[in-house]
């Protein structure tokens, strides 16, 4: 992949205009108008590639793939295994998966494949071989996608076997597991392995640590799959490099463990752009935030493997994106660290499930439609801005976003059980920080934090001991530290710390908690700053924590609560420890308390923002390397510089020079 341009192009699924040479010409032809550069083939072109069990058709993928090379357009190689051709779940009913009712399903639909079932995988490893003998050391295919957007669980007799493999492992002996479980409540210790059952809504949903141990090993068996087409096709490529197409807000494989098998992080992007809701600014931060969540997989650039150039067709109302959103999303995805803008689909499909999908070349196959002119123009910006690819960016802030605690949180029955909103709370957080221009990383708690000044851990609910430590020493040698409500509390098998918490870190922040009550939807308590202190008066939501400073050394209150029974206990609080501090935050706050919050930490943290001086509302800015991204995420015309910025207009700043 290296030395390679931005990449721009996408998912093209040629074998359905197999009888239409004229259409496979006209791709070529409008390909290269569209400074279309790489595409993704064979995503789901197993039926195309294997008709009938063991005949094998691979020369019209060669001639397509070598017609688009000779025409200067690259191969992402796809391995097909996410959507089976028919006659195999047909022939071979374990290929298909066992609902948690546990009722094995039709034939149906795609990515819904055992992944446990060996003959499954069998069939898998044969296609793979096929196309790592073809195409392994073709100069054409730069990158290989593993599946597709892998996810959901199997309950299948295989999966249950493979499930109690996997705990034997992980706790050597049933009594192990019986006390990290906690079993005895409700008198369920097990005696046999074969008692253990994934979870099912017509059985087991109480054991918490059962639940969460079932969301690691479905997640283990995803990589696990992940990992055997990637070392298929290795065997016979050794020089292959690989990729996996992740999700929005995916909650059913640990991403960051899933990154380390691979070489490039790629992700699929379809964000709701111009909902009643939210403003084109705030689905910008949205997406921003997954942008920098990918980027963080592997600290290293990633690649956008698929977005809409107009509209989806599976979203509640499938909305247009106005003029200009498709170069605006495009020019932040690279702002963000991406090495390509790539898309779903290229041609529209005739029929079936996504013919209504927006795509590059619509049915019409015009290239006067705005879709197509769009994406002309942004493939010109792409190529002028080839050179940001070689530059990484420059570590800031940390977030930290742990699957396993997500996991846990969720599944517990608590002070909240009408949401949590997890993903609300880290927004708040990124979404003050983004707008400041602060560079923003993920990481779980296995995540290095050196070369970052601030860390923030939003409801870190599992804590591990050796994270605690690591939280501490990197504030004992000076970092910034924000920790808020619900974190702390429970251990790597979901029981209870016991003694004083937030665990491992009443130290570190000068207190410990005493109570939390949840609040209604719509409840919020009144907080107000304390003499002196710049943030606002704000309102405390969803969660009040209740907290006591220690009686040595304690943490000096910024906001207390000013109503209720807690009222005076600090809603935001700071402790100088070592040569470092940490913030508490005892709720979720408006939105305003975390621009005030994040700026001034910012400032007195010495963070450079991406741009120096402050931007009009609505405007972005972000830095990758030398170059400044600005974007105005507005209806009106701003002017940024020397630069007038039309609506959702981006300029570019290399080093001091307007780029674009
Ligand atoms: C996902 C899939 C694609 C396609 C798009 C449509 O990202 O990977 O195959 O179905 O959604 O938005
Ligand atoms: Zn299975």
């Amino acid at each position: 992949m290296q030395g390679l341009k931005l990449l721009h192009g996408g998912d093209y699924n040629p074998e359905q205009w197999l009888d239409r040479p004229d259409i496979l010409a006209q791709d070529i032809e409008l390909m290269k108008k569209a400074r279309v550069n790489t595409v993704t083939l064979g995503v789901f072109s197993w039926s195309a590639l294997e008709p009938q069990e063991g005949m094998y058709t691979l020369d019209w993928l060669a001639d397509i793939i070598h017609n688009l090379y000779a025409n200067g357009i690259r191969t992402i190689l796809a391995t097909p295994s996410a959507a089976r051709p028919a006659w195999l779940a047909h022939k071979y009913p374990e290929v298909r998966r066992v609902r948690a009712d546990r009722v094995r399903e039709l034939y149906n639909r795609r990515q819904n494949y055992c992944y446990t079932s060996p003959l499954y995988r069998d069939k898998v490893r044969r296609i793979d071989q096929k196309l790592a003998q073809r195409f392994g050391s073709d100069p054409a295919v730069i990158l290989w996608h593993i599946s597709n957007e892998m996810g959901g669980d199997c309950h299948c007799e295989l999966c249950q076997a493979e499930f109690r493999r996997w705990l034997q492992a992980r706790y050597g002996s049933l009594q192990a597991l019986n006390k990290a479980w906690n079993a005895r409540f409700w008198s369920h210790d097990y005696t046999v392995w074969e008692q253990i059952e994934s979870p099912a809504p017509q059985g087991e949903n109480a054991v918490q640590a059962l639940a969460l141990d079932w969301k690691r090993f479905v997640s283990d068996r995803h990589i696990d799959f992940l990992k055997f087409e990637r070392d298929t096709v290795k065997e016979l490529a050794p020089d292959a490099k690989f990729t996996a197409n992740m999700m929005y807000r995916f909650d059913g494989i640990d991403y960051f463990k899933m990154a380390k098998e691979i070489d490039v992080a790629s992700w699929d992007n379809y964000p709701t752009w111009h909902k009643p809701t939210e403003t084109v600014e705030e689905t910008a931060l949205d997406t921003a935030m997954m942008h920098d969540l990918f980027y963080s997989m592997k600290g290293k650039p990633f690649l956008l493997m698929e977005s809409s150039p107009s509209f989806t067709n599976w979203q509640p109302i499938s909305k247009q994106k106005k003029p200009g959103i498709a170069e605006l999303a495009a020019l932040q995805t690279v702002a963000h660290g991406a090495d390509s803008v790539l898309y779903f689909q290229w041609r529209a499909s005739r029929g079936a499930e996504e013919k209504f999908h927006g795509a590059v070349v619509g049915h019409d196959g015009r290239q006067d439609a705005r879709a197509f002119t769009e994406t002309v123009q942004v493939g010109e910006k792409l190529e002028k801005l080839s050179e940001i690819t070689a530059v990484q960016r420059e570590k800031q802030a940390l977030i930290v976003h742990d699957w396993q605690n997500k996991w846990a949180l969720e599944g517990s029955c608590g002070p909240r059980n009408a949401g949590l909103g997890y993903w609300d709370e880290l927004k708040r957080h990124y979404n003050a920080l983004a707008r400041a221009g602060i560079a923003v990383e993920f990481g779980d708690e296995t995540a290095d934090l050196t070369g970052y000044r601030l860390v923030v851990v939003p409801m870190l609910y599992l804590l591990t001991d050796a994270f605690a430590k690591k939280l501490c020493d990197f504030a004992q040698s000076g970092g910034t530290i924000v920790v808020t409500y619900w974190t702390g509390v429970v251990d790597e098998s979901d029981l209870c710390r016991l003694g004083d918490t937030p665990y491992g870190l009443t130290k570190l922040l000068g207190l410990r908690r005493t109570e939390i009550d949840g609040m209604y939807d719509g409840e919020t308590r009144r907080c107000t700053p304390v003499d002196g202190c710049t943030l606002p008066e704000t309102q405390a939501s969803i969660l009040c924590e209740v907290a006591v400073h220690n009686d040595n050394d304690p943490a000096k209150p910024l906001c207390v609560y000013a109503e209720d029974y807690f009222a005076q206990h600090p809603a935001a609080a700071v402790h100088k420890y070592g040569a470092g501090r940490a913030y508490y935050l005892a709720s979720r706050f408006d939105e305003d308390f975390y621009r005030t919050f994040y700026r001034d930490a910012a400032k007195e943290l010495g963070l450079t923002p991406a741009w120096p001086q402050p931007l009009p509302a609505g405007v972005l800015a972000v830095k990758r390397g030398n170059f400044v991204l600005v974007q105005n995420c507005t209806e009106q015309p701003v002017t940024v510089g020397e630069r007038e910025l039309p609506r959702y207009g981006t300029a570019v700043w290399n080093e001091s020079q307007c780029v674009l």
